[in-house]
């Protein structure tokens, strides 16, 4: 039974080799995947006339029954058959008798674990897409009711521009948009078969590869045996797209952690969804995008793991390969529970529409539509910079004594009948002007709704055709 006890088939392995060995403590996880494979693989076997139209019966009835079993938690799988793979086909053996021994005909667990991955993979691609449009679904909706709301924009961290809510919400909308779509582009890389590669040459037996593909909903096969057992490409990818992702999902937990402080007080902590002190009475703490925000490092180190692995790997299978699960599976759970964490405590966010608005007051950040202006009186655009410059250094950071200097400045350079504009520099006139795709003005900002409305609806279509594929494995 044991594949590696080529040199004396009936000693077992001694528990030490096969403790540092097996992988079904982890591997477990790819039953379903592994079961759903080898049904595809037994009609590819029937339709090449390998197996007699009864064992094809015999050996589904008892990977479906097998099935039931591991999902109602009746197996416990034996570390010493090493891996999910020979533990189903060890069950498989079992139950049927013979029949079960022909499961394994044309196929090597290189081809399977790569099939296994796989259909893993688009599954958990799929899922986290599901979750990502989650989060998306709350920023457009808090966005929507934020389009009043004026804040600082910042550069550097330091007051720059004023913004609006809404505008700084979509930001990163658009954010998981691209990385939606990075995890669509990848999802199909992924969702091609590789079995009839066999352990790295293929296989003598007439398998036709592309109805087993078709049966588990994937599209299409691969090109090349060696390459199939061998790369682990797509899932470098998966955790890459996850990986940025985590990041993106850090640095608006960022903003959650700091806007949630005294120093900022632009939002109020869901008390729920928060913390306590041990010690000190009075605290309330921003734990999950806190935890969010920390496990983007563990998304990082997951990444840089699988690719160190594949690293001057020579062709083709190499044992190391086993080594992407654990990894792969960490930056996957990671991104599914910060995605709905942060869904969760985002929804129950109040933000401090007041607060915003003074803050956004500070720091005059109006001074750049000084300087526009100047500049549409024919002043150059640098000389206008230069003379502002020289008020807000005349104004010392205060706010009232800059727009004291600049409507001076500004009445100086009217035209003849034109009449003084005293809130020229006001934060909503400076918003308003910023009517420009993409710009934050509330007519810019309602069309920005309108292309992540539709962009939402896309992802929704992607997301149907990908659960129609992974459906497919309960199916089976
Ligand atoms: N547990 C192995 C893995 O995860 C399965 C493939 C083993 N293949 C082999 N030739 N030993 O990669």
């Amino acid at each position: 039974m044991k594949a590696r006890s080529k040199r004396n088939p009936v000693q077992p392995a001694n528990d030490a080799f096969l403790n540092f060995t097996a992988s079904i403590h982890f591997d477990a996880r790819l039953w379903k995947y592994d079961i759903a494979g080898s049904i595809a693989h037994v009609h590819g076997l029937a339709a090449a006339g390998v197996v007699t139209a009864n064992e094809q019966k015999l050996m589904i009835g008892g990977l479906k029954a097998i099935a039931e079993e591991i999902k109602e938690g009746k197996v416990a799988f034996d570390p010493k058959l090493e891996d999910i793979h020979m533990n189903i086909e060890s069950l498989l053996r079992s139950k049927i008798g013979g029949a079960g021994a022909k499961l394994h005909t044309g196929r090597s667990r290189n081809d399977q674990v790569a099939l296994d991955m796989r259909l893993y993979v688009r599954e958990a691609l799929s899922d986290v897409v599901t979750d990502a449009v989650g989060l998306q679904e709350v920023l457009l909706k808090k966005a929507k009711g934020s389009t009043t709301v004026i804040l600082p924009g910042l550069t550097h961290m330091q007051h720059a521009q004023p913004i609006i809510l809404s505008h700084h919400l979509l930001a990163h909308f658009w954010r998981l948009q691209r990385d939606i779509a990075r995890i669509v582009d990848c999802y199909h890389r992924t969702n091609i078969s590789p079995l009839g590669s066999g352990a790295l040459a293929g296989t003598s037996f007439k398998i036709d590869r592309n109805l087993v593909a078709d049966r588990l909903g994937m599209d299409g096969i691969t090109e090349n045996s060696m390459d199939a057992v061998s790369d682990r490409d797509f899932v470098a990818e998966a955790a890459f797209t996850l990986a940025l992702l985590q990041i993106h999902l850090s640095s608006l937990s960022e903003e959650l952690v700091l806007w949630s402080s005294k120093e900022f007080g632009y939002i109020e902590l869901p008390k729920q969804l928060a913390s306590g002190s041990s010690m000190m009475p009075q605290k309330l703490n921003p734990d999950i995008p806190e935890l969010v925000r920390g496990k983007s490092g563990r998304a990082v180190g997951d990444l840089v793991a699988i690719l160190t692995l594949l690293k001057s790997l020579p062709l083709a299978y190499n044992r190391d390969l086993q080594e992407d699960k654990e990894s792969l599976f960490d930056v996957i759970d990671t991104a599914g529970a910060s995605l709905h964490a942060l869904k969760t405590f985002l929804a129950e966010v109040e933000f401090d529409e007041v607060r915003m608005r003074k803050s956004a007051e500070a720091g005059l950040t109006t001074a750049t539509d000084l300087a526009d202006l100047l500049t549409t009186r024919g002043v150059p655009f640098r000389d206008a910079h230069a003379i502002v410059k020289g008020l807000a250094i005349e104004a010392d950071g205060d706010d009232q004594r800059f727009l004291a200097l600049a409507n001076d400045l500004i009445s100086k350079k009217l035209k003849r009948g034109e009449s003084p504009e005293t809130d020229y520099l006001s934060i909503d006139k400076a918003v308003e002007r910023r009517n420009i795709d993409g710009g934050t003005s509330r007519s810019a900002v309602m069309k920005q709704i309108g292309q992540a409305e539709s962009a939402l609806q896309a992802t929704k279509e992607s997301l149907f055709e990908m659960e129609k594929d992974v459906s497919v494995i309960d199916a089976l």
